[in-house]
């Protein structure tokens, strides 16, 4: 099929790029000409595992194109993806001022009928909005089909998820729209629902709060942890053996970041309130994530009783492995927090060096993960790299200052061996 991809962020750039990996011609449309000029010369933006080999393999094989002028995009369409950014306003509100701007360019380039579907993450009735301003524009009265098609990845696999997603869901109105999605994903051989638009809508909001609730609530859980006696990986592996509740989004630590579940909870929470109803289980899970950053610079703090003048070795910028973005990651509250009392910061991540440099002032970033624990009163682990279990601690203990680590990620799953070595090792909710 012919596909034109509105917004090469992240969604957009993945979803396009595994589109035309499927054999379908793809033109990705972004109003961001420096952007669209690196993809053009076959740099990526971002860093996601297998990524940028798939753009230069589909680019090459002219099934994969770059540009800023929707209107031509969307007339060479049959399939019109919208996956523009959908940031949070003061007060935590979807903004979807670019869907709006979006859709009413879609309507004026309208020649012949397009199925015209959101990507992006949008709060319940946006497809609703998204057809009222297409028909508002539609001057020729072109006929089109809008649908909801939610995406699942998770970035650092999103391409795997792409390819072997767990479902696909698809909110369609009308037979013809319904038929072209079938037929899009047809080669995936995934299982399918096939729901009304605003269904559809509620499915990816729902599905990434039950996410954060998971998460928080296994945090919440390791705060009794140690106030008992007990080791929150025993409990999490008991729990998640039940097939009713799965072992996946129990690992307790210094909680979600990304620009997905801590936008997505706000968003949710915010137009549940519009509709009437206050999600109050969702404040608590939100409240649950901030409170955990305060738990890990507590233990930081306790440990090093005066913090002012002390250095800290940040292992690990980006919110999660593998990927570079550092969008709401926990590592930058706890730097900001740590710089305001006066501690001298060195960090080191593999992937994510380059985004903190441009949100972090006052930071010493180092070369390799040696250099950031060198003279450090305090190794911090926020992110769970394989390369940092993989480290010489031995190496590290000789060159700190203070061999005292606290791991907001519980990388260790034998805490003994980091403590043989000579660490005080704190770690969340582990019996040590
Ligand atoms: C999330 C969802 O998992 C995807 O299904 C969804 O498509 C995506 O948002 C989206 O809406 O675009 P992502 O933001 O890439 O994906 O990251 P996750 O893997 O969900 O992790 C989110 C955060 O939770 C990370 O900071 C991670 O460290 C943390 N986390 C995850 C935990 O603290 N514990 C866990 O057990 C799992």
């Amino acid at each position: 099929m012919n596909i034109c991809m509105i917004g090469t962020g992240y969604v957009g750039l993945v979803t396009g790029a595994c589109f035309a990996n499927l054999g379908n011609k793809v033109i990705c449309v972004d109003i961001d000409k420096t952007k669209i000029d690196s993809l053009n010369s076959g740099i990526c933006p971002i860093y996601e595992p297998g990524l940028e080999e798939l753009v230069a393999r589909s680019r090459k094989a002219k099934r994969l194109f770059f540009t800023t002028d929707l209107k031509d995009a969307v007339k060479k369409s049959q399939v019109v993806f919208i996956a523009v950014g959908t940031p949070p306003k003061e007060d935590g509100e979807a903004d979807l001022t670019y869907i709006e701007d979006v859709s009413r360019q879609i309507a004026q380039s309208l020649t012949s009928y397009k199925l015209i579907i959101e990507k992006s993450t949008v709060p319940v009735e946006t497809g609703n909005w998204i057809e009222h301003t297409i028909k508002m524009n539609n001057k020729r009265k072109v006929k089109f089909d809008v649908a909801s098609n939610p995406e699942f990845l998770k970035e650092g696999s999103a391409i795997d998820d792409f390819m072997h997603p767990d479902r696909i869901v698809i909110g369609a109105e009308s037979k013809r729209a319904k038929d072209i999605l079938l037929k899009l994903y047809k080669p995936l051989k995934a299982t399918t629902i096939v729901t009304d638009i605003k269904s559809a809508e509620l499915i990816k909001h729902a599905s990434n709060s039950f996410l954060a609730t998971k998460i928080s609530f296994i945090n919440a859980i390791s705060n009794i942890c140690e106030r008992a006696g007990a080791d929150i990986l025993e409990v999490a592996k008991g729990v998640g053996l039940d097939k009713r509740i799965g072992k996946d989004f129990l690992y307790a630590g210094a909680g979600f970041g990304g620009f997905c579940l801590p936008k997505d909870l706000d968003a949710f929470i915010r137009i549940s309130e519009k509709l009437g109803y206050s999600l109050e289980i969702l404040k608590i899970v939100r409240s649950i994530n901030e409170d955990q950053k305060k738990i890990l610079l507590k233990k930081i703090e306790n440990n090093l009783w005066i913090l002012k003048g002390k250095t800290v070795s940040i292992l690990g910028l980006s919110f999660k492995p593998e990927t570079d973005d550092i969008r709401f990651a926990p590592s930058i509250d706890i730097i900001k927090a740590l710089l305001a009392e006066g501690v001298k910061i060195k960090a080191f991540d593999p992937k994510a060096m380059e985004k903190a440099k441009g949100k972090l002032t006052n930071v010493d970033f180092c070369s390799d993960p040696y250099s950031a624990v060198k003279n450090a009163d305090c190794v911090v682990i926020m992110t769970e790299w394989k390369i940092f279990k993989n480290l010489d601690w031995k190496r590290v203990k000789k060159l700190v200052k203070q061999p005292l680590i606290v791991d907001g990620r519980n990388i260790f799953e034998d805490p003994k061996k980091i403590i043989n070595i000579g660490f005080k090792y704190i770690a969340m909710g582990r019996k040590i």
